[in-house]
């Protein structure tokens, strides 16, 4: 049985962290599944609950700047700028991690990833817990992740103690991540809502996408991800849409704006993609397909999660 808390239970939530449960939250960005950074055994739960390789490192939530200095050192002088435009907000900044902060939170690398979320829920569970909140987002290793408590249920019955229930994440895609452990080579890590121009206007130099060469410094990008047991194909063009559906199966589509077709549809936008794709999946569709049209594939972080939620 998982405990489903409200907001008003805030403080219970808390109570379980402090004890070194597990506690699933919602975030602006995706709901996360957080342990006190100080509780090395509920870091290890994280992992074994998600089934998440040990090498992929946890992102640290955070309440206020003021916590910044106690989880990384070295802190660029950028940092104030960044924070100020974008956090509280949907930016993962990736820095030298201090030496106090468990190394199993960052799977043994000497960073560390930090996020200061801007849900209301999130901040005052961090608040009430004392300290910082490491949180995978809530979902099964390789599947797509939760933007809404029931998703949590599904993934964790009897395996976390609690779920607080913020209703739907209202942005749907986990955060842009930004690494400046070399402040001369800022590069993303993954890309989010945030994006790389609005980033290098702020911080006043180009980013670099991360290359496959980055890969020591950003394990998390080697597993599958977001993969609904179905079948995904995409498509950019209509005609292309329309000869598939000549053949008959059991299918889905996922599209921004209703086409007059004889298919059963699912809501496709960074809000909607995690939760259709795993209606999808309990529906039992055999095949799903994703029109991707012009604004989608200008999308940056969607298109990201579509390319991996596709690539069987
Ligand atoms: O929006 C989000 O970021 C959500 C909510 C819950 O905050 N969290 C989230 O966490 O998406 P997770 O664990 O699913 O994704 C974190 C990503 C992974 O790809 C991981 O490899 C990477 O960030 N990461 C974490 N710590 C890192 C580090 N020290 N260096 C490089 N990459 C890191
Ligand atoms: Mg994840």
């Amino acid at each position: 049985m998982i405990l489903r808390l409200g907001s008003s239970d805030i403080e219970t939530a808390a109570n379980l962290l402090k004890r070194g449960e597990i506690v699933a939250f919602p975030t602006e960005t995706v709901y996360g599944l957080g342990a006190c950074i100080s509780h090395t055994d509920a870091l290890r739960k994280i992992f074994a609950a998600k089934g998440r390789p040990l090498d992929n490192p946890l992102i640290v939530h955070i309440a206020d700047i003021a916590q910044l200095s106690s989880i990384a050192i070295d802190i660029p002088d950028s940092i104030p700028h960044l924070a100020k435009a974008f956090w509280p907000g949907p930016m993962t900044l990736v820095l030298k991690r201090h030496p106090d902060v468990p190394s199993i939170v960052s799977a043994g690398l000497p960073t560390i990833a930090v996020r200061l979320p801007s849900h209301p829920i999130a901040r005052e569970l961090i608040r009430a817990a004392g300290e910082p909140i490491a949180a995978p987002s809530a979902n099964l290793s390789g599947k797509p992740s939760s933007t809404q408590a029931r998703h949590v249920l599904d993934d964790f019955e009897g395996k976390i103690a609690a779920v607080l229930d913020g209703g739907a994440a209202t942005l749907g895609i986990e955060s842009t991540v930004l690494s400046l452990y070399n402040p001369s080579d800022p590069v993303i890590l993954r890309p989010g809502e945030i994006t790389k121009e609005q980033l290098e206007w702020v911080l006043g130099a180009p980013i670099r996408h991360r290359q496959t060469e980055d890969q020591a410094s950003s394990p998390g990008m080697k597993y599958r991800h977001y993969a609904p047991a179905a079948p995904v194909k995409l498509f950019t063009s209509q005609p292309d849409l329309l000869k598939h559906l000549d053949k008959k199966g059991k299918w889905v589509l996922l599209s921004r704006e209703r086409m007059s077709l004889d298919i059963d549809y699912l809501p496709l936008s960074s809000k909607d993609l995690f939760a259709s794709l795993r209606t999808a999946d309990t529906d039992g569709y055999e095949e799903i397909l994703i029109y991707c049209d012009e604004e989608t594939l200008r999308h940056e972080g969607l298109m990201n999660r579509i390319l991996k939620a596709s690539s069987h």
